[in-house]
Formats: structure tokens, sequence, C-alpha cells
């Protein structure tokens, strides 16, 4: 063989078979992957996992204002023990939740058109965004999202203000009207309303909720799940 032969066909093998391994092999291992049922005596619950909760519109706008750029919806397995950096990242949003919230997997993501897993994490992940969310009036989001710097001042997200209008308020004051103080408000006789597509965004952000528990059989292992409960 020339050396030359040698050479082409080792580059081939070092790009062919981490491509062959890492996308074809899995590619065709996982596309067939199906909501699962709980079943009643393993699961202790009813229903498919994972159930169908996507905002598609709001999911819409969260790809177009390139949100994915700063976000994660990926909570990866604890490299070093269950009990993780990923504390409050779940359902439980106490400071000392009793139980870390689980990893994400593949199935989370099947009722959704695109996996949204994130370039980066420069903000918090958003993958159960939902819980922490709801804990807070719809209103002050928007204010999150309009004005990051309200909330927090060395926030480094960018302002979606062009998901929001600034009208003359007629009346007494809009219920829906964003509670922005200081240099933030809007002019003395104007008030800050959000567009359709600002509340379709916030509709997706409380939908996020990766936390549903895991089937038995997604586990892979139905006698030990049951086991351990
Ligand atoms: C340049 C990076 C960047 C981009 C782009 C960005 N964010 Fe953020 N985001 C952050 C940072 C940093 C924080 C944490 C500080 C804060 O609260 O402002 C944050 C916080 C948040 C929070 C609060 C999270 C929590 O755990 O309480 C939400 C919700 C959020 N961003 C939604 C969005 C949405 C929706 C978009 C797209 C419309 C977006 N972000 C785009 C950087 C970004």
């Amino acid at each position: 063989m020339t050396d030359f032969r040698k050479l082409t066909l080792g580059i081939a093998a070092s790009f062919g078979l981490p491509w062959l391994l890492l996308i074809v092999v899995p590619a065709f291992k996982y596309q067939h992957i199906k909501p699962i049922a709980y079943d009643k005596e393993a699961d202790g619950m009813d229903g498919y996992y994972p159930q169908s909760n996507a905002n598609v519109l709001g999911m819409q706008v969260y790809i177009r204002e390139g949100c994915v750029q700063c976000h994660t919806q990926m909570i990866r397995p604890s490299q070093f023990s269950a009990d993780g950096w990923h504390k409050g990242w779940g359902e439980d949003q106490s400071a000392r939740p009793a139980e870390a919230t689980r990893a994400n997997t593949m199935r989370d993501y099947l009722s959704e058109d695109v996996a949204l897993l994130g370039v980066s994490r420069v903000g918090p992940d958003l993958a159960n965004a939902g819980y922490r969310l709801a804990a807070m009036d719809r209103s002050a989001i928007h204010a999150m999202l309009y004005a990051p710097h309200s909330v927090a001042m060395w926030s480094n997200m960018p302002s979606y203000a062009h998901l929001y209008t600034v009208r003359k308020a007629q009346g007494p004051k809009s219920d829906l009207a964003l509670p922005l103080t200081g240099k933030f408000a809007p002019a003395k006789g104007y008030e800050v309303v959000p567009t359709p597509e600002a509340e379709q965004l916030v509709d997706y952000l409380l939908s996020l909720k990766k936390a549903a528990p895991l089937p038995a059989a997604a586990l892979g292992n139905l006698a030990t799940a049951a086991a351990a409960k």
C-alpha cells in the first residue's frame, strides 16, 4: 500500500468511525422510541410519559429570539454524586430539596419538534423553569424579559423590549401593564404591555417541566425499580 493510500484510509477511518458510532448507530437505535405508559403496579400512576405539554407557538418565539444561545434545557447526569450541583433545579424549589432532580432523558423531548438542548449555559438551565416561574407573578416574568436589568443589574441577558408595546395609558392602569419602576418605567401617562408573542413565550416558559417521574420500564429494569419502592 502506498503512503498516500494509507493516509487517505487513515483520514477516512478517523472521521468515518466516530461518525458511524456517535451519529449513525444512535440515530438508528433511537429513532423509534415512543412515549411509555406508566404501569400502575410498578409506577403507582396512570398515563403516559412524557406528556405532550409543549407550547408550540411560544416555542417558535423562543427559537426565533435565540434564547438557546444562553439557556440549556438539559440537566446532565451528575458526575460525582446523586446529591449534586443540580439541587433546586427540579420540581421542589425549596433551598434544600429532599431529592435532587433527575437528569433528562431522550424521551423528555419526544413531544417537541426540536429538542432545544441549548448552545451554552450563560443563564440558568430552563428544563424545569415552569416550576420556578409559577411562583412569580406573570407580569413580573414579563418585566424580566422586557428589562432583565430591572431584576438583576449584573445580568447579561438582552432586553426583549421589541416583544412589548408602549402605549398611552387610558383610564385606570391596565392589569397587563408591566410593574416597572425607576429608570425602567415608561414616560408618565404611558404603560408597557405584552404583545401576543410575549404572552406565548411566557406560556411556553411556564410549560417547561421536564421532571415527570420516569416509568420503571424507561429505566430498563422493572424488577429493581419495583423493589426500590
Ligand atoms: C446573552 C445571554 C442570554 C440570552 C440570549 C437570554 N438569556 Fe435569559 N438569562 C440570562 C442570564 C445571565 C440570566 C440570569 C440573570 C437574570 O435573571 O437576568 C437569565 C435568566 C433568565 C430567566 C430566569 C431563570 C430562572 O431560573 O429564574 C428566564 C426565564 C430567562 N432568562 C428566559 C430567557 C428567554 C425566554 C430568552 C429569549 C427570549 C433569554 N432568556 C435569552 C442570559 C440570557
